[in-house]
């Protein structure tokens, strides 16, 4: 048998490469089937070889286990923020300025180089700031800005980035310790696909891919941070021993980074004068809408890093660079009409159909106008020239009408007499919900919706319905094959196949190849797991993440409609409801009473692994669970009403039966149950949060103090003061090779066996 090391560290070398191709240059030279093969021989391998496994093997990017909170890193050097200069107050001005004030601080300082400075022009991403932290070129620990000095550790949430290099190129200087400074972004595409799903699953569309990048990086679990393909570019460093490693420019730096292998900017300039910097800063306004990522203005660094001390820091940001910032771009444009969309739930939402017109990068020809009040307020009227405005460059929006170029005919909209009172879809009746600003189309049986639901359930991370979607759902509904979603299993081919999807005059059949495929993808989907059912059934409250959630704890359908545990957290949140009113009225009794009762649920809640003590900042008391009251109530109250109960029926007459993973069934892979860590000091092979979760994904549990209740103190090098504490309590101490021991003995088979390839 061929040596399976040589074998290993060549896949991971190629699959790395690959993954560059793929995310970074956007040319991937091999298919995603022969990626996948590569892949899954590398995960093989590891799995017959648990000793050649390694926290930097393409492998690991995915399948970390939800943490319970994030812990908090100190940054050694601290991560500071940027000045700005405004495009439209401070212009080409305001660059000279800049420049001015760095050669007078120079001078000052007498370090004034003769030759004039040289400036770097870089783009400024609008993600989100990370710190990456390598030793001896292995991914260690990443984590965000937070305040500049103690951010959260993000680093299983990183590593599912695939252009983010957990190992990296070999180099004659590299050095001990790489702390790198960069931002992590997501993708227009990327962000337009994740807001779409949103939609369709009645959850609120992120208003940019900032936010959608910020909202990524805070999920507690990876899973559901390597479905979003979140990217980055570095363009800094933090602390870096030795520091004589570090290039004396930062575009050296730059160039260098990029020879390390991560991702960095190509488009920069290396400028000698203000106007030199001004003509750049122009140049790449014109270029960055072709980017397919957000920037939102340029950065402004002086090139030569020595000189940067002499010119110095304020407390929040460098005195030697400026973000320039520019304007967002807005363009004029006529209203024609308004049209409506019949959501899944009925919501009737306005939309703006524009004379088409190219605002950043892309042409505009829709917009959401949102609903009924925002198109009083703004006065919108049919025929209006509207200004449209990218904001967050991505989404578009109607900010104003220009007033002068009304034309005289135009009438202010009334949402109610422009549908005539009728829904635009079925005819049926619409209200306005008082609560919300929404009109709703009242006819359960209305056409649009059922298509919706259908859609919904179809879609991907939901049953993954390939061919059900558009154009085949409207005449799946239309010709009455399908009148509620799970009707899709009632289907044969024989019916699908001459399905029209033309018109009379102009028939296009689907066809026996589609209606094959599309009944393929239907009978897969009986056998999904429970978390890809509970998503797809559009259960209020419910996404993505909260049916992994939920699943994780229920082993079938029944069981989570009839939970115990979900009752539990609303009897939980009754309880503390309780208790502060009790103790508002300063009722000892009371108060002692319903503490009890608290105990008990959360020690039942806590026995099941749903709920558990935490002193993490995310909690907002002492005892969390893994979701609230208000997707419990939600869940509990959809399976009691008309539509749950009907679901439960047909899905048991349909025999199809979802199977939920609960810990309860996985004693034996959890050979360090009950079993508790504390790990302190660096350990060669693996970073510390790498560590606690191998600990965790075998059912240990890693704690933050020695205690007497710490059964194992795992220390690497500079292990400080918790070696004291555990010499004074007696608590049994594992170096690095002890405890790479125990994880072996401990693995009876694959920790991450859920990779979602
Ligand atoms: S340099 C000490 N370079 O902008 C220098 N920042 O407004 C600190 N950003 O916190 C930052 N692209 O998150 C730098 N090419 C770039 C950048 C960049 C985006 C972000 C970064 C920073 C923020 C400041």
């Amino acid at each position: 048998m061929p040596d399976p090391s040589a074998r290993i560290q060549k896949l991971r070398k190629e699959l790395e490469e690959h993954n560059r191709r793929y995310y970074e240059q956007a040319a991937p030279t091999v298919s995603d089937a022969d990626y996948d093969a590569l892949f899954r021989e590398l995960l093989e391998l590891e799995e017959a070889h648990p000793s050649l496994r390694s926290p930097d093997s393409p492998t690991q990017r995915v399948g970390g286990r939800p943490l319970d909170g994030f812990t908090q890193v100190r940054h050694t050097v601290p991560m500071l923020s940027l000045d700005n200069l405004f495009a439209k107050k401070d212009g080409a001005e305001g660059i000279r300025k800049f420049i001015v004030s760095v050669e007078n601080e120079l001078r000052r300082r007498d370090a004034l180089p003769a030759e004039p400075l040289s400036w770097l022009v870089e783009p400024k991403v609008d993600g989100v700031a990370i710190s990456l932290r390598y030793e001896k070129g292995i991914f260690t620990t990443g984590a965000t800005r937070g305040d500049g000095e103690t951010g959260d550790e993000i680093t299983a949430n990183l590593r599912t980035i695939r252009s983010l290099p957990l190992r990296l190129n070999a180099s004659p200087n590299l050095p001990d310790v790489l702390e790198v400074r960069g931002e992590v972004y997501l993708p227009n595409a990327a962000f337009e696909r994740l807001n779409a799903d949103q939609a369709a699953a009645g959850e609120d569309p992120f208003v940019n891919p900032r936010n959608a990048t910020a909202g990524s990086l805070k999920q507690l679990d990876p899973q559901v941070v390597s479905k979003r393909p979140l990217s980055l570019f570095v363009y800094g460093t933090g602390l870096v021993e030795p520091e004589s490693a570090v290039p004396a420019t930062q575009s050296g730096l730059i160039a260098w980074l990029r020879e390390l292998g991560f991702p960095t900017h190509t488009h920069t300039w290396l400028c000698h004068s203000a106007d030199e910097i001004a003509a750049a800063v122009e140049a790449l306004d014109n270029e960055r809408h072709l980017f397919g990522f957000e920037t939102d203005g340029a950065v402004i660094k002086l090139n030569p890093r020595a000189l940067r001390e002499s010119v110095g820091f304020t407390s929040r940001a460098p005195k030697w660079a400026r973000a320039y910032k520019y304007a967002p771009e807005q363009a004029r444009t006529v209203l024609r009409a308004i049209t409506i969309q019949v959501g899944r739930t009925g919501s009737l939402t306005p939309v703006a159909e524009l004379e088409p017109v190219f605002v950043s990068g892309s042409t505009i020809s829709r917009a959401t106008l949102h609903n009924e009040d925002e198109i009083r307020r703004k006065d919108i009227r049919v025929g209006d020239t509207v200004v449209i405005e990218k904001a967050g460059e991505v989404i578009p929006a109607v900010v104003a009408v220009v007033p002068e170029a009304r034309p005289p005919h135009a009438i202010p909209f009334d949402f109610a007499a422009h549908l005539d009172g009728k829904c635009p879809a079925c005819g049926g009746p619409i209200r306005r919900d008082p609560q919300f600003a929404v009109w709703i189309c009242e006819n359960l049986g209305c056409p649009a919706q059922k298509t919706r639901r259908l859609e919904y359930l179809a879609k991907r991370g939901a049953l993954d319905l390939e061919g059900i979607g558009g154009i085949v759902a409207d005449k799946l509904v239309e010709t009455g094959l399908v009148d509620e979603p799970l009707d899709v299993f009632t289907l044969d081919h024989d019916r699908v196949a001459p399905l029209n999807l033309g018109t009379e005059a102009e028939p296009r059949v689907f066809g026996s190849k589609n209606a094959t495929k599309m009944l393929e993808a239907v009978a897969r989907a009986r056998s999904l797991p429970l978390a890809r059912w509970l998503h797809a059934l559009a259960i209020p409250e419910v996404g993505e993440t909260t049916a992994f959630d939920l699943a994780r704890f229920h082993p079938t359908l029944d069981a989570v409609a009839h939970s115990a545990i979900l009752q539990d957290v609303l009897a939980l949140h009754a309880a503390r409801e309780a208790f502060k009113s009790a103790r508002s009225q300063k009722d000892e009794d009371a108060k002692a009473r319903i503490q009890l009762d608290l105990d008990a649920i959360e020690a039942r809640l806590a026995h099941t692994g749903f709920g558990r003590e935490t002193k993490k900042k995310t909690a907002d008391s002492g005892f969390v669970t893994e979701v609230g009251p208000v997707i419990a109530k939600a869940v509990l109250e959809y399976f009691q009403g008309a539509a749950g109960r009907r679901v439960l029926e047909r899905m048991s007459a349909l025999q199809i039966d979802p199977r939920g993973e609960t810990p309860a069934e996985k004693p034996a892979l959890q050979p360090l149950a009950g079993k508790t860590f504390v790990i302190t000091g660096t350990l060669a092979s693996m970073g510390r949060s790498a560590a606690g979760e191998r600990i965790r994904a075998l059912g240990g549990n890693v704690t933050g103090s020695v205690t007497k209740k710490t059964d194992y103190l795992v220390a690497g090098e500079n292990g400080g003061s918790k070696l004291e504490d555990a010499a004074a309590i007696g608590t049994p101490v594992l170096d690095e090779a002890a405890f790479l021991a125990l994880l072996q003995t401990s693995d009876p088979q694959p920790a991450q066996g859920t990779l979602a390839l």
